[in-house]
């Protein structure tokens, strides 16, 4: 790759859980991967990512909570305990775990408040990797009834978890089909 951005950007993978190790995310580094985030671009500087941060028991509490919802909502016939397990262990199994909201202002349209979360969720993700730190972005249609959990105001919307720690995944180049497929040129 030609410099370190473009490194960055070409080999940031999804990292789960299953190659998450127990060492802890420094203070240090969360406040620059939190930094990263709030430097994304926005119109009118609305600035509209909003983050809860998910650390120590607060996993816990956040781990019983997703549980909690899967079990309320999923009829009986599709519930597995297995998956109600899983929505926990998805939170303890991780160092940090970052509430996504997007805070609706008004001042332009939705669709930019949510393109603008967005990329500072890839900030987040980049920051991370930078710093040997790994992660994802989790979207369970749970995301949809943790309003009262998270206590978003009226205005707020949360759109995913993005779970953290540090890894022992292998580097990967990204699976994607060619981007000749995805361009048109006119000249
Ligand atoms: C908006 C969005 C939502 C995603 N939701 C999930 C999810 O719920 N669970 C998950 O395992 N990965 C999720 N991902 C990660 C994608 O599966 C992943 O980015 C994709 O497979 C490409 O792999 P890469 O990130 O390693 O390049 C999400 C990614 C984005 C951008």
């Amino acid at each position: 790759m030609k410099n370190d951005v473009l490194n960055a950007i070409h080999y940031r993978r999804t990292v789960n859980q299953n190659s998450f190790t127990d060492q802890d995310i420094s203070q240090e580094d969360l406040l620059t991967i939190l930094e990263a985030a709030n430097a994304a671009p926005t119109h009118k500087r609305t600035q509209p990512w909003r983050f809860v941060i998910f650390r120590k028991e607060g996993l816990e509490r956040l781990g019983t909570e997703l549980a909690r919802i899967y079990k309320s909502i999923t009829p009986t016939e599709k519930y597995s305990e297995t998956t109600e397990l899983n929505m926990t262990k998805k939170a303890t199994a991780s160092n940090v775990a970052i509430a996504i909201i997007v805070n609706y202002t008004g001042d332009v349209p939705e669709w930019e408040e949510l393109a603008a979360t967005a990329a500072s969720v890839q900030n987040i993700w980049l920051a991370s990797h930078s710093l040997g730190i790994g992660g994802y972005w989790a979207t369970p249609g749970l995301i949809n009834h943790l309003d009262n959990f998270l206590n978003l105001e009226e205005n707020q919307k949360c759109i995913g978890i993005f779970y953290l720690g540090h890894h022992t995944a292998e580097s990967r180049e990204p699976a994607r089909t060619p981007i000749q497929d995805k361009i048109r040129w006119e000249e």
